[in-house]
């Protein structure tokens, strides 16, 4: 048999090595970073979301934290004729991408916002549900800026908040200071949401454990509205405790 020299045979187990780290690396966060750069519309999330927050024409639905305003764009079409998506960024260059974007898709139903750190500056009682998609970690001041968000929820509205659990490595990531207590890491836990969001008046309805990409959504109601008002829970769908469902709850029929 031929003798392979070891110089040779250490290249072929380091090859070998780097193989399998970047097979393990493409199976594992492959699917997760494809799901946070796709579109939404193409990750079927959009259609997701507008069946749990009822995105249908003629309502009035927010994004907070839009960041490059797809989403936004991909909810506003489902509000035609006659709803309107306001969708709030704190970052002024992404405010202007947004503009930019609603124009050149024609989306004449988008209100571009600037957000405050601790303010949704969304006009009171306005909406019917607002969304937000991996900023609620971002935000230092949580009290706050729920009790502004309760206040453009109007009564019996829905909150739908998407968000991560810290992962690991993320003790090597700070959270935003003064949330210490409640969080650990980059990310923020589901309950830790909903507890925070009960504080400003929310009533947590569900949680989707797995919405995608290593995502949560926590849906939460504001109290009030017509349904509160005559004593009535909608019965097409469970009234919920705080319980865990799985991601395709919103398009079931
Ligand atoms: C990780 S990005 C997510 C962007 C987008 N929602 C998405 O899913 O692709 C977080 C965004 O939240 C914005 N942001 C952070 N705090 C905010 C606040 N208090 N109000 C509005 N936007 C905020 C940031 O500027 C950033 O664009």
């Amino acid at each position: 048999m031929k003798k392979v020299p070891g110089g040779r045979r250490r290249w072929v187990a380091l090859i070998v090595l780097a193989a399998a780290v970047v097979a393990w690396a493409v199976l594992s966060y492959g699917p997760v970073v494809a799901f946070h750069l796709l579109p939404p519309t193409l990750t079927g999330e959009a259609d997701r979301l507008a069946a749990l927050i009822g995105a249908e024409p003629g309502r009035t639905i927010a994004e907070i934290g839009a960041g490059d305003g797809a989403f936004s764009i991909a909810i506003a079409r489902r509000l035609e004729p006659g709803g309107t998506l306001y969708s709030t960024e704190l970052d002024p260059a992404l405010l202007r991408r947004i503009q930019r974007r609603a124009e050149r898709e024609r989306a004449g139903n988008v209100i571009v916002v600037a957000a405050g750190e601790a303010s949704t500056n969304l006009p009171e009682a306005c909406c019917d549900a607002v969304f937000m998609r991996n900023v609620y970690h971002h935000i230092a001041d949580t009290a706050a800026f729920n009790r502004s968000l309760r206040r453009a929820v109007k009564p019996g509205g829905l909150v739908a908040v998407i968000d991560f659990p810290p992962r690991s490595f993320a003790h090597l990531d700070r959270p935003p200071a003064g949330t210490e207590g409640e969080r650990n890491g980059h990310g923020v836990s589901a309950r830790t949401v909903a507890r925070e969001m009960e504080r400003a008046g929310f009533v947590a309805e569900r949680i989707v454990e797995d919405w995608g990409g290593r995502t949560y959504l926590v849906l939460l109601r504001a109290p009030g509205g017509p349904a509160e008002e005559s004593g009535h829970q909608p019965t097409e769908r469970p009234a919920f405790a705080l319980r865990a469902c799985p991601s395709d709850w919103g398009t079931r029929s």
